[in-house]
């Protein structure tokens, strides 16, 4: 949709400047192919120590598991994600392998989660990030140990469908143009 495509400045790449956080998701279903294709994507993400912090655990729109991945958002987020091919629940490791915290858990995850929605997006697959949700049934739901993980997000994964199928306030949403900040806000020449 053109609306979403952002408008750079600079010649950057297009398959960033083509991503966005999709509401809107069609009834085709994804492949666990091309679901294993975007997951092996997001596993090449570069990670501190090559700890490779994070765990996908998927269900697809037809699993019976989908409705329990799907009770744990916040209900901002259940209209839309209701149509969405995949659910996927993003989980860190807390901890290297020598016990120790590892502060870059986060930053890991987020790489991932990066590089495999640039992945799907060359596929045709559009995903949206989602950090509302229950933690507390996330951590039942999942049966995560607390001590060593940490749920960080939930994506949505579709292909694309109309803005006009959605209900308010996220039809409007979906046809709003993305925005950035400017780089000089966000950047500096340190001298
Ligand atoms: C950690 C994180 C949490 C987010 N949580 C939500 C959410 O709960 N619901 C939602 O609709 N969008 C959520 N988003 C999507 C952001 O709102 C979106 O990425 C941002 O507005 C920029 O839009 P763009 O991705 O289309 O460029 C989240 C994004 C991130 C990275």
């Amino acid at each position: 949709m053109s609306i979403k495509i952002a408008k750079t400045n600079n010649p950057v790449i297009d398959i960033i400047k083509d991503r966005w956080s999709a509401r809107s998701f069609s009834s085709k279903d994804i492949s666990q192919k091309d679901l294993e294709t975007i997951l092996e994507a997001g596993s090449w993400a570069f990670s501190a120590n090559n700890a490779q912090p994070w765990n996908f655990v998927y269900a697809f729109r037809n699993d019976a598991s989908f409705e329990k991945l799907f009770n744990c958002l916040m209900p901002g987020n259940q209209p839309w994600v209701k149509n969405a091919g995949v659910l996927l629940a993003v989980i860190a490791n807390k901890k290297l392998d020598n016990g120790a915290e590892n502060k870059a858990a986060k930053h890991d995850v987020g790489a991932a989660n990066a590089t495999l929605m640039l992945q799907a997006l060359t596929m045709g697959i559009y995903g949206h990030v989602m950090g509302g949700f229950d933690t507390a049934k996330a951590i039942e739901v999942l049966n995560i140990n607390t001590e060593a993980q940490e749920p960080i997000v939930f994506i949505a994964l579709g292909y694309l469908d109309a803005p006009e199928k959605l209900e308010e306030p996220f039809k409007t949403r979906e046809l709003t143009a993305r925005t950035r900040k400017s780089l000089s806000e966000i950047s500096k020449h340190f001298v």
